[in-house]
């Protein structure tokens, strides 16, 4: 679906986001003197937990990422209607991402207020509502210390002045509010892990996979297809679909749509998967096969979770450990050129 989503995944690989914990653009959050600082935090979040980067930032003509521009907006980062979904210039199809630096063209003139109220409630800082393909319908759910976290980093991006492309239909039916905007996740659709509330790494890692992250965006299937309604009566049992682009897979040998796994510890998902095999997964893009897990986020030498706090990863393995199952078998996907996807084996 998105060229822009597979661009930055060659970028990230050249910016040097290493399968050996790496940390590429953003570091821990921790200062030297060990203690955290609110802008730190957002950098953190931005780059590495909620993928934002990922979205947001445009790319050099040879694909590595542009950090000179970084968070500057990605002119039609997708054009729906194209076949290799990069602008075909025919006037429908495209969204772009926006420029979030402190520039006039970005957020410098726009109140933390607004901002928040952009990414947690889907209303932009010019009053128009957002595509849901920007995921405020999660991020709904994060803490006002985390949303402030980001408001705080965001302040310290350098300003570039770049207006984006204006979106062209029919993304702009959601701009416009004639399309529905897409419900917000409610706290009961992030499934409470077992052991409930006296589990508190997993309960933090509901946080992380489901409400500050995206973990329950890609791995919950859609009611339909490209609604940007996800049915949360399987959260986390995989089968959304995603052209492969959006994936960060050129490789011709995968099919061209991706259907996502279940991650829920039924027979069809992660049953008898250990803590280890599932966090090997998330952060290097390894499965139990000790083959490559086909999607960007989870690529050995691309992952963004690769810079993941230890702790923080070892929570969210304690939660996808801990999901209720939930049948669902994602093995198999009817759409014409739909399939799974297993790279080659990751040293
Ligand atoms: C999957 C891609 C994607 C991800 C991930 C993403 N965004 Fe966005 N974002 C978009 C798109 C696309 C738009 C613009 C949609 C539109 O104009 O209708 C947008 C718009 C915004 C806006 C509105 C700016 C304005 O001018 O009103 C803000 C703020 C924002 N995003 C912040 C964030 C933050 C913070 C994160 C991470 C916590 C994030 N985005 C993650 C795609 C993404
Ligand atoms: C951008 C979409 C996306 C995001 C975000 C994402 N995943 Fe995935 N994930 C995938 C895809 C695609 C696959 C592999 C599908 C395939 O091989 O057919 C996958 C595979 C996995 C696997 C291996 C499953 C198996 O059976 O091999 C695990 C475990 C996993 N993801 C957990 C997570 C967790 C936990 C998070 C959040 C920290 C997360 N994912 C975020 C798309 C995503």
């Amino acid at each position: 679906m998105t060229r822009g989503w597979q661009l930055v995944v060659v970028a990230t690989l050249a910016v040097g986001c290493g399968d050996s914990g790496e940390k590429p653009i953003a570091d821990s959050g921790v200062d030297g003197s060990g203690s955290q600082t609110a802008a730190a935090r957002g950098q953190y979040i931005m780059n590495v937990l909620a993928q934002c980067t990922f979205c947001h930032t445009p790319l050099r003509e040879d694909g590595t990422r542009d950090l000179d521009k970084l968070l500057a907006g990605v002119d039609c980062f997708v054009d729906i209607d194209s076949a290799d979904f990069t602008d075909n210039g025919n006037g429908t199809g495209c969204v772009s991402t926006r420029n979030l630096t402190n520039d006039a063209t970005g957020l410098k003139n726009a109140t933390d207020e607004q901002i928040k109220n952009a990414f947690r409630n889907g209303i932009r800082t010019d009053g128009k509502k957002l595509a849901p393909i920007m995921p405020y319908w999660v991020f709904h759910n994060m803490s006002d210390e985390d949303a402030d976290a980001i408001v705080a980093y965001l302040r310290t991006v350098p300003g570039v002045s770049h207006t984006v492309k204006p979106n062209e239909p029919p993304w702009t039916q959601y701009n416009d509010g004639t399309a529905p905007m897409s419900p917000f996740a409610k706290p009961s659709d992030i499934p409470m892990p077992r052991g409930g509330e006296n589990n508190q790494s997993a309960m933090r890692g509901r946080y992380l996979a489901g409400m500050a992250g995206l973990c329950i965006d890609c791995h919950t299937p859609e009611t339909t297809p490209m609604s940007f309604v996800l049915d949360f009566e399987k959260s986390y049992a995989g089968g959304r679909v995603f052209p492969k682009g959006s994936l960060g897979l050129i490789d011709p040998s995968y099919p061209a749509l991706i259907m996502t796994r279940n991650i829920t510890p039924d027979a069809t998902g992660l049953k008898d998967w250990t803590r280890e095999q599932i966090k090997s997964s998330i952060a290097i893009g390894k499965d139990t096969e000790g083959k490559a897990v086909c999607a960007a986020t989870h690529g050995g030498m691309i992952s963004p979770y690769a810079a993941l706090e230890p702790q923080d990863l070892d929570d969210i393995v304690e939660y996808i450990y801990n999901l209720p199952p939930i049948e669902n078998d994602t093995t198999t996907c009817t759409d014409p050129g739909c399939g799974n996807c297993q790279g080659p084996p990751v040293q």
